[in-house]
C-alpha cells in the first residue's frame, strides 16, 4: 500500500498503540489523538501524540485541517462491560457522543473514511456459535449498545455524507507485540490473560465465573485474537476503503474457541507456574460461548492471522507482563 496519512484516536491504548506501531513499520504517516484517560504516553512514539478529548469537535477539526488525514482509525472509547452496567451515561457520553463529535469534525474537514473498533458484544447472547456478521444485533449491556449506536451513526453518515467505514467486531483481543515492548495495561484490568498472570505474580486466586455451562468443561468459551493480527485487520480495512470499498462490517477472531480452564492450562505450560484459582458462581451477562466465524474477513480482505496459535499469544503476553509487572 502507498504511504498514507492516518489519524488514530485512542492510539495510546492497548490495541491502538499496536496498530500505530504496525502503521509506522509499514511506512505510513500517523497522528495520534488520545486524552490519556486510559492510555499511556509511553505507548506512542515522541512527537505523534495530540492530547485531546474526541468530544472537542473544534480542536479535532483544527488538527484535521493541519494534518490532512486520508482516513481515521477510531479506537477511543471506554471498554469495561461491568462498569457500563453501573454508569451507562459515561459510556453513551464517551463512546457515542465522542464518535459523533469525531464524525462531525471529519465531515467538516472532508475526511471520508473510518475504520471503527466495534465488538462481538453487539451480538449480545447469540443463539449459536460460531457467529456470522448476519446474526441478530442485540447488545445486552450499555457498552455493547454504545457500539451498536456508533455502527448506526456510520450507516447514516455514509447514506448522507458518503463517508465510508469498516466496523471491525473484535472478539477477545490478547497477546502483546512479539518484541515485548507494548502490551496490555488496562486499569482496572478485566481481561482473562493478564488476570491469570496477576494471580501467578501475586498468589491471589482468580475466580472462574461458573463451571456449569454447556461447554466441554463447563467454563465459558471465548475466541482469543492476537493483537498484532487485529492491528493488521485495520490496515487491510484502510486499504480497502481507500481503494473505494463500500462500508461493511467484519468479525475479527480466529474461529477457535477456548474454555477458561484450557486457558489456565496453557498459561501454566508457558509460565511454568501454577495459576491459583477458585470456581465461583456464574456472572450475570456472560454468554456460554462467543466464537467468531472470520471467513468474511479472510475472503474479502485477504486477512490471514500470523499468530493464530494460543500458545504463541500467551507467550507474547507473558513476555510483556513478566518484564512490566509493577
Ligand atoms: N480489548 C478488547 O478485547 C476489545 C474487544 C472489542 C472491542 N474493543 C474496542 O477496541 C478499542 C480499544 O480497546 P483497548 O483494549 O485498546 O482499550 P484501551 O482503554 O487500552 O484504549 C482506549 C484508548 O482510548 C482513549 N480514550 C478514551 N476516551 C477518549 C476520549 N474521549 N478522547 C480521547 N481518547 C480517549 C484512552 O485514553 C485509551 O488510550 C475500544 O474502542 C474497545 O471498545 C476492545
Amino acid at each position: 500500500m502507498d504511504s498514507r496519512r492516518i489519524l488514530v484516536t485512542g492510539g495510546a491504548g492497548y490495541i491502538g498503540s499496536q496498530t500505530v506501531r504496525l502503521l509506522l513499520e509499514q511506512g505510513h504517516d500517523v497522528t495520534v489523538v488520545d486524552n490519556l484517560s486510559k492510555g499511556y504516553r509511553h505507548n506512542v512514539p515522541a512527537g505523534r501524540l495530540f492530547e485531546l478529548n474526541i468530544a472537542d469537535t473544534a480542536a479535532l477539526a483544527g488538527l484535521m485541517r493541519r494534518m490532512r488525514p486520508q482516513a481515521v482509525i477510531h479506537f477511543a472509547a471506554f471498554i469495561a462491560v461491568g462498569e457500563s452496567m453501573r454508569e451507562p451515561a459515561r459510556y453513551f457520553t464517551n463512546n457515542l457522543g465522542g464518535s459523533l463529535s469525531l464524525l462531525t469534525a471529519m465531515v467538516e474537514t472532508g475526511v471520508r473514511h473510518m475504520v471503527f473498533s466495534s465488538t462481538a458484544a453487539v451480538y449480545g447472547d447469540p443463539p449459536s456459535s460460531p457467529i456470522l456478521e448476519t446474526f441478530p444485533i442485540k447488545a445486552v449491556n450499555p457498552y455493547g449498545e454504545s457500539k451498536v449506536m456508533v455502527e448506526t451513526l456510520l450507516r447514516w453518515f455514509d447514506e448522507i455524507h458518503r463517508l465510508t467505514s469498516v466496523s471491525l467486531r473484535y472478539f477477545n483481543a490478547s497477546g502483546a507485540d512479539p518484541a515485548g515492548h507494548l502490551g496490555e495495561e488496562h486499569d482496572p484490568e478485566t481481561h482473562l490473560i493478564p488476570l491469570l498472570f496477576r494471580a501467578i505474580l501475586t498468589g491471589q486466586p482468580i475466580t472462574v465465573f461458573g463451571a456449569d455451562y454447556p461447554t466441554p468443561d463447563g467454563t465459558c468459551v471465548r475466541d482469543y485474537i492476537h493483537v498484532d493480527d487485529l492491528a493488521q485487520a485495520h490496515i487491510l480495512s484502510l486499504e480497502y476503503l481507500l481503494n473505494g470499498g463500500a462500508s461493511d462490517q467484519f468479525n475479527v477472531g480466529t474461529g477457535a474457541g477456548h474454555t477458561v480452564l484450557e486457558m489456565i492450562k496453557v498459561v501454566e505450560e508457558v509460565t511454568g507456574k501454577k495459576v491459583p484459582y477458585v470456581i465461583g458462581p456464574r456472572r450475570e451477562g456472560d454468554s456460554p460461548s462467543l466464537v467468531a466465524d472470520p471467513s468474511k474477513l479472510r475472503s474479502r480482505l485477504a486477512w490471514q492471522p500470523r499468530y493464530g496459535d494460543l500458545k504463541t499469544i500467551i507467550e507474547h503476553a507473558w513476555k510483556f507482563a513478566s518484564s512490566h509487572s509493577k
